[in-house]
């Protein structure tokens, strides 16, 4: 048994991980919310031991924390407890013991750059320079009556907002509401790894650290910089690009502190104080090389950082191509990759794409067949498209503010389509955001042998019988023409060619090629061609024993 081998990967290696958007999942009250009970009636869904399951190997819940949600749980009031709308604590531990009984592992978002102004340490915080929780957040007086610098808001708007309590300004990355902590305060640091220790003490496996490259901020809070962008993706229609000179920030003084570095070396240490955890890192707004320094030397900051770079504007081959090799040649000595293509901040890849079903099967092929852990974000499997919103539906603080450029997050953030009911399943009542019209539903998906449902099925059972898929090394190869994507994978006991035309053309597997003589294991194809691969085809092939 090697190091590549399945056996000795830890799970956060080895397996998908399905990422949760819980308030749109599955209501079981009835009050228009998705809720921890109604996730839990899922579970078979997400692994029942057989193919006829997605088979994931972790779940990653987005917040649940009590939240005024302002910003939709990423403003958290209380970190150890759970919000009403979702359920209880009790009904935390019974989704925990379904989900171990069924070898799924569970992962919370840990939301700790800033908290909201809701919570007790920042309304104390607020009250006087010399509470001693003042000093957990980040304080300026400004300069005749104004902001310190030109920070910005991610959403919009200076940084920076007056606190008549104690007259200075407070910052704030994103939301007036969600104001930022001071990880120079140590104090404020052991109070969240004892929030960490509190949730793996409770069965809790790992933890999605949102913006983690925010957290350190410039002491001396100099001025960021500006470029001007000239090129913005057309609202709706993010392929089409539109002309028009945008002002951008550049976060140099507000990320990637180099003392951001060391809050999360010591934020492993606590993860490592239990075996077999791990923590993910949203890193937001860097190029790849920088991104990939939060794996540290490979094994001492985060286990996992998200790769957004699939975020292009077209699904190309190049380009895909482009990426994935610079990944593998930029990534630390020992780090494993970890893919995205759509999550609750951005378009969904099918609408970015405008996808066709076998398009979407190409898309997902590569998602689980790459060296590294995917991340599976709900309905994807299903194939589903964006939710186009009229304005006065829309409930995300961007979309509010910005609409139409941009149109805001909830188009990607509507509730799973469950079956052909009212509300398509998901509840009962009234869903906070509108249910997207049921053109396809679980329900339907699984009766269908052709549908996107049933080849990420059937691939993530493939994917996790074999080592080469689950563990293996990875090369990119010339494939047959240059729209197909073709790399190997290998494993102590596997060796795998996998081939993914991402094009609506057939394509010649010329004699003599490098695929040619390769035994199809696996194909989006009923009877694979061994002279030519289908349109969108995704084929898994062997050498003949
Ligand atoms: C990233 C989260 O994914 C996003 O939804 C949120 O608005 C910001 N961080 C602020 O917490």
């Amino acid at each position: 048994m090697t190091a590549n081998d399945a056996q000795s990967q830890p799970w956060w290696k080895r397996g998908v991980i399905y990422h949760c958007y819980v308030r749109s999942f599955m209501d079981s009250n009835g009050d228009g919310v998705g809720d921890l009970p109604g996730l839990t009636s899922k579970l078979d869904v997400l692994r029942d031991g057989t193919p006829s399951s997605l088979g994931i190997e972790g779940l990653w819940l987005s917040p649940v924390y009590p939240s005024p949600n302002r910003d939709f749980g990423y403003d958290i009031s209380d970190y150890s407890s759970i919000d009403p709308v979702y359920g209880t604590m009790e009904d935390f531990d019974r989704l925990m013991a379904g989900a171990r009984a069924r070898g799924i592992h569970l992962i919370m978002d840990l939301v700790v750059n800033h908290s909201s102004t809701e919570h007790p340490w920042f309304r104390q915080a607020r009250t006087s320079r010399e509470n001693p929780f003042h000093d957990y957040y980040l304080w300026s007086d400004g300069t005749n009556g104004k902001p310190p610098n030109n920070w910005g808001s991610t959403f919009g708007g200076s940084a920076w907002e007056w606190n008549e309590q104690t007259h200075e300004f407070y910052l704030h990355s994103f939301l007036k509401e969600q104001a930022d902590l001071n990880w120079r305060n140590h104090r404020l640091r052991e109070e969240i790894h004892d929030i960490m220790r509190f949730w793996m003490n409770r069965g809790v496996d790992g933890f999605r650290l949102d913006v983690a490259n925010y957290y350190v901020k410039d002491a001396q809070l100099r001025d960021n910089a500006h470029e001007v962008v000239i090129t913005q993706p057309m609202p709706g229609n993010p392929s089409k690009t539109l002309y028009i000179p945008m002002s951008r920030e550049v976060y140099d003084h507000t990320v990637d502190q180099p003392e951001t570095h060391d809050a999360l070396r010591e934020m492993r240490g606590v993860i490592d104080e239990k075996p077999g955890h791990m923590m993910v890192g949203e890193i937001a707004q860097r190029t790849q090389g920088q991104v990939l320094s939060y794996y540290g030397d490979g094994d001492s900051e985060l286990n996992l950082v998200f790769n957004f770079f699939f975020f292009v504007r077209h699904f190309r081959a190049k380009d895909f191509r482009d990426i994935i090799q610079r990944t593998l040649d930029l990534l630390p000595e020992g780090a494993w990759p970890a893919w995205v293509l759509s999550n609750h901040d951005v378009v969904r890849a099918v609408s970015r794409y405008h996808c066709s079903p076998p398009m979407t099967k190409s898309m997902i092929g590569l998602l689980l067949t790459l060296k590294g852990t995917p991340f599976l974000y709900n309905g994807e499997e299903l194939g589903l498209a964006n939710t186009p919103l009229l304005r006065k539906l829309l409930q995300d603080p961007v979309g509010k503010r910005y609409w139409p450029l941009p149109v805001g997050r909830d188009g990607e953030r509507t509730p799973m389509p469950w079956d052909d009911t009212a509300n398509a399943g998901f509840t009962t009542g009234v869903p906070w955001l509108p249910v997207s019209a049921p053109a396809m539903s679980y329900s339907t998906e699984s009766a269908d042998p052709t549908s996107v449902l049933s080849f990420t099925r059937r691939l993530s059972w493939f994917r996790s019988h074999h080592s080469a898929l689950n563990a293996g090394d990875m090369s990119i190869v010339a494939g047959p023409s240059d729209t197909c994507l073709c790399f190997t994978r290998t494993s102590s006991a596997e060796h795998m060619t996998i081939t993914i035309n991402l094009s609506d053309q057939t394509v010649a597997i010329p004699r003599g090629s490098f695929t040619s003589d390769q035994i199809p294991l696996f194909s989006t194809e009923e009877q694979p061609s061994m002279d030519s691969l289908a349109p969108w085809e995704v084929r898994i092939a062997a050498a003949p024993a």
